[in-house]
């Protein structure tokens, strides 16, 4: 298990922010249905590659309180597995999905830093939003290295991320994450044998906040 201060602030963050929408997004919950209509046609896309994914199984990392398995994920696929941290955020999610939703697989209440992916489970996609900041440089290629490993035939792993307007590594001291340059995040993918498949710019966010790039990320052959 992983141990050190950036984790530790980041965890104590996230337990003190109310089980919202509004929450997990930081008070920006009024952007959720254009962030999630954009990751909609976003994945029409990834299915529509010359050699799209399956739609049996998807994971959702950091999930928060389920926001994206709930209208994005569980529409689309047969079943939805949730890692996330926060064991406040994990109940939450099975209210807020619906602990009756067949489609609901299992929460996994644990760090990406310390996430192993089960070995009979084989994943689609695997969808990284707004978490990967919380992970250092060298626990997110480990962590990227393993979705590589828990990926089925032609899934694809979608990273929706904030990113820098510069070159430089942001670091936010009240949530204990960083922001990362694309220059940086391309570094990082390749250090983790990914290419990209497809990549666009959100639009239609407010001004005030960092620009948000999504991959579509499958190994290298
Ligand atoms: C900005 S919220 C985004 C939640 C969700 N992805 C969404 O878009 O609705 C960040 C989430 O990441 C979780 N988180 C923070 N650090 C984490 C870590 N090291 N491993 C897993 N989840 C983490 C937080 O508890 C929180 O739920």
């Amino acid at each position: 298990m992983v141990d050190n201060k950036f984790y530790k602030k980041a965890a104590g963050y996230w337990a003190n922010v109310p089980a919202t929408v509004d929450g997990v997004l930081g008070g920006y919950g009024h952007i959720s249905d254009i962030d999630i209509n954009a990751s909609k046609a976003f994945l029409e896309k990834v299915f529509a590659f010359n050699n799209p994914p399956e739609a049996k199984l998807a994971i959702d990392c950091g999930a928060g309180i389920g926001r994206i398995s709930k209208y994005l994920l569980i529409p689309q696929f047969d079943k939805v597995d949730l890692v996330e941290q926060d064991e406040k955020f994990i109940s939450s999610a099975k209210q807020f999905i619906g602990e009756d939703n067949d489609k609901l697989g299992t929460l996994y209440q644990i760090g990406l830093q310390d996430f192993v992916f089960e070995p009979h489970k084989k994943y689609d996609v695997i969808w990284c939003q707004w978490v990967l900041g919380h992970l250092n440089d060298y626990h997110l290629i480990y962590f990227l290295r393993r979705c590589i490993s828990a990926l089925a035939k032609n899934g694809v792993i979608v990273i929706k991320e904030n990113v820098t307007t510069t070159e430089e590594m942001e670091y936010d001291e009240d949530d204990s994450s960083v922001t990362r340059p694309v220059s940086r995040m391309k570094m990082i993918f390749s250090e983790s044998n990914l290419k990209i498949l497809h990549t666009e710019i959100q639009n239609d966010f407010p001004e005030d906040i960092y620009p948000v790039h999504s991959f579509a990320l499958t190994p290298v052959t």
